[in-house]
């Protein structure tokens, strides 16, 4: 088990002891991780003594995995017969909060979309279908992606057709941020994934910083 603190993240300790901490448990590649991210990461002894930061509650990446099929209807569709963006959106919306309540089982607001891209169109009668899973859990917030495929109802022909990253905050019944559980990640397609959602977190972190300059 190899423990990580971001420096982001340390700063905001300083206010809330053991509360504010992020951990993730990287199983077999715990090593390649911290030393791709040297930049990003200090590993942090003094994090192992936060009894807290211990006992934090991990999830693995499947705990939260969801799927969602729908049909392409008449109404969901342009002038071309092609499933219109911004259902999709929705859609993609919906599944995304689906795996960020699962993993965290609070209430959760969407935070940001990002990374949509549409490759191909999804046809009038065919089927939308959306794929969610974790890539990364911070204090409160849960980076989720979600890939979209179509499926000929007729021949059943399989084509991935968009792709979307989106960031959720878990929150109480006031609208403020609470903890998540960290999340726990094994093989080498699950710890990319987290190494690169923390890389965008941490441009998403300076680009948000920046934003609120003006
Ligand atoms: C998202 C929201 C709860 C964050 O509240 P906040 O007071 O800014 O909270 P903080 O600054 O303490 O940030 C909390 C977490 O959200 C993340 N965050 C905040 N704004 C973000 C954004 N625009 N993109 C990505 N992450 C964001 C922070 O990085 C932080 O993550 P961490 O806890 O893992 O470190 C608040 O901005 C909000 O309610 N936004 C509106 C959400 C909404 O209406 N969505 C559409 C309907 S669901």
């Amino acid at each position: 088990m190899v423990l990580y603190q971001d420096s982001s993240v340390a700063h905001k300790s300083e206010q809330l002891p053991g509360k504010s901490f992020f951990t993730s448990t990287v199983n077999k590649v715990g090593s390649d991780v911290l030393g791709c991210n040297a930049s990003y990461y200090s590993m942090n002894v003094a994090c192992l003594a936060s009894m807290k930061m211990k006992n934090r509650k991990e999830k693995k990446v499947d705990d939260s995995l969801a799927e969602m099929t729908q049909i392409v209807l008449p109404n969901d569709t342009n002038m071309l017969g092609h499933l219109l963006g911004g259902t999709l959106m929705h859609w993609i919306d919906l599944i995304g909060a689906v795996v960020a309540n699962r993993h965290c089982r609070s209430l959760v607001v969407t935070a940001a979309m990002e990374g949509l891209d549409f490759h191909s169109p999804i046809c009038l009668g065919h089927l939308a279908i959306l794929k969610g899973r974790m890539h990364f859990s911070g204090t409160s917030s849960m980076e989720v992606g979600v890939e979209v495929y179509s499926e000929d109802t007729l021949s059943g022909k399989h084509a991935h057709t968009s792709s979307a990253i989106l960031t959720y905050v878990a929150v109480d019944a006031k609208g403020q941020p609470v903890p998540v559980p960290g999340l726990s990640v094994t093989g080498d397609e699950e710890s990319t994934r987290f190494r690169e959602a923390m890389k965008r977190r941490e441009r998403r972190l300076k680009r948000l910083k920046e934003n609120k300059k003006f």
